[in-house]
């Protein structure tokens, strides 16, 4: 075990709250129908086959769950609308993606918040910074954050050339996630990026209508990026997390046992994903280098330079009593973390 996995297991034993074993409950026959944008492999297709196992186990097979993979249920925006409407009970997506409907899941997108991925672990483990983030996120977009994934830090690919200082990027067609925190950072750094649902990316690169994309290694190896794109720089401004949400008004309704499964099944497939997502993502890089794509790591005192101007647009951003409490909440907790 490495020493962040070691970190995750402590916290989680520590901290997660995972509903009891169910005893001799019985459920009602449902279908419960979930979708992610993200193909099969992906931590989101295991994320949501783990849940589908247990509930359906744990149910005796009164409940069905069905797993829509690959975009089949449309993009994660509207994944989001359809949870609202309850045409879907459960997907997971890239949280700027959610942000549109829910913007204080930007508090997860501030730029340069985390410095390393145990303070993600941990801000998302603090069961009174979830709850209000989850109250938050449910009601403005009828979406219910239950569980989180956390993955790598989105680096920036391209095919034109690498990328070692801030003056490289001027000029590169860069696509971002719809999300107003990711635009604004790309702006803060000179360039006006390229918002763009994600199942077009793929396409957008191959054809060559924007350059580059920013992503963790494990969505580059997912959607083999390194066909289309020649150089990745590694910079440190925003971890991927994935939100596990439900639909609200669904979940408001069913009945406490079958509540209780559905949050066992996702704090566990959440917990999984955890303890996995530090080695997905080294493998996920060897790969990326196996494939040929040139990787740069830029120089602490160059990120500087970025860290400066991206976190110049925190204001823009902590503006609501809902964003400035729970950035509050997120830095007080990384405050309390024994410094390395
Ligand atoms: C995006 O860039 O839109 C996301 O990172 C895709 C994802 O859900 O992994």
């Amino acid at each position: 075990m490495n020493k962040l996995s070691v970190f995750v297991a402590a916290l989680l034993a520590g901290t997660m709250l995972i509903p009891g074993e169910g005893s001799a409950q019985t459920y009602k026959t449902q279908t419960i129908m979930a979708a992610s944008a993200n193909t099969p492999g992906s931590n989101h297709g295991v994320l949501l086959n783990r849940f589908k196992d247990i509930v359906e186990k744990e149910s005796n097979g009164a409940i069905t769950v069905k797993v829509y993979l690959g975009g089949t249920m449309g993009d994660e925006a509207a994944n989001v609308k359809q949870l609202r409407n309850e045409e879907l009970h459960i997907a997971t997506l890239f949280t700027g993606n959610l942000t549109p409907n829910a913007p204080t899941a930007n508090v997860l997108c501030l730029p340069y918040l985390f410095t390393n991925m145990e303070q993600a672990y941990a801000v998302l483990s603090d069961q009174d910074f979830r709850k209000e983030l989850a109250d938050d996120v449910a009601k403005e977009s009828g979406a219910r954050p239950l569980g989180w994934m956390i993955g790598g830090w989105r680096s920036i690919t391209n095919s034109k050339k690498p990328i070692t200082k801030l003056e490289d990027l001027q000029g590169l067609k860069i696509r971002v996630s719809p999300t107003a925190m990711q635009l604004a950072a790309f702006r803060a750094w000179g360039i006006e990026p390229h918002p763009m649902a994600w199942s077009e990316v793929f396409n957008a690169l191959q054809q060559g209508v924007v350059d580059g994309q920013e992503n963790m290694y494990v969505t580059n190896r997912d959607n083999k990026f390194w066909e289309v794109q020649k150089y990745m720089t590694e910079i440190h401004y925003m971890l991927w997390i994935g939100s596990v949400l439900v639909s609200d008004s669904w979940y408001q309704k069913l009945d406490a046992d079958t509540k209780a499964l559905v949050e066992k099944a996702v704090i566990t497939a959440q917990n999984e994903e955890w303890a996995n997502a530090e080695k997905e993502e080294s493998d996920s890089k060897k790969l990326t280098l196996e494939h040929g794509m040139e990787v740069t790591i830029l120089d602490p005192q160059e990120e500087e330079r970025w860290k400066e101007k991206a976190r110049g647009v925190w204001p823009e951003f902590v503006n609501t009593p809902e964003m400035k409490s729970l950035s509050e909440k997120a830095l007080a907790i990384i405050a309390a973390m024994p410094k390395k």
